[in-house]
């Protein structure tokens, strides 16, 4: 029966098309750990962007806006990953925080300081972006295996970027 309450709710919250070969069900907690950090990264990036100051001003604001843009298009692409396996991404700020091992950074530090952060931020995601991106290559998993390699050939762009420009200071 097509109008069952059942087919009704289905019909209405559809499940995505499940990814093209193999999905491994277990990468999904870790995405979503890696989201919930990617989360707290991206509004702190923001954060930086909004209020860096001093002589620095015009080439962080602006490399700030670049990273945050590259992190909203990664959120989008982690999130349709743990939902393309039956999942929901997580979405509450309470569960984000809860669930993120990067902490947000209330304070609002010096230029320099704020690009360290954001250096040691990047390592742990990549450590994390690397993890997971072994366990999908074991299990030649066709959807998170490209999404999670991209982004950790983009995070290793940005960290030397950010360190060279660090060292020229
Ligand atoms: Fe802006």
């Amino acid at each position: 029966m097509s109008d069952s309450p059942s087919r009704a709710v289905a019909a209405s919250d559809p499940d995505p098309a499940p990814a093209s070969g193999n999905v491994d069900a277990e990468l999904t907690p870790g995405l979503n750990v890696l989201l919930a950090n990617a989360a707290v990264f991206y509004q702190k990036v923001r954060h930086y962007h909004w209020n860096v100051t001093g002589p620095h001003f015009f080439t962080l604001h602006d490399k700030f806006e670049e990273l945050y843009g590259v992190w909203n298009d990664a959120i989008d692409a982690i999130a349709e990953q743990v939902r393309s396996r039956g999942d929901r991404p997580v979405h509450t700020l309470a569960d984000v925080l809860d669930l993120a091992s990067l902490e947000e950074d209330p304070s609002t530090p010096a230029a320099d300081e704020m690009v360290e952060v954001v250096i040691a931020d990047l390592a742990a995601l990549d450590a994390q972006v690397q993890n997971l991106a072994e366990r999908a290559e074991e299990a030649d998993d066709a959807g998170a295996v490209p999404v999670l390699e991209d982004l950790s050939e983009q995070i290793r762009e940005d960290r030397w970027m950010l360190r060279a420009w660090l060292n020229d200071l």
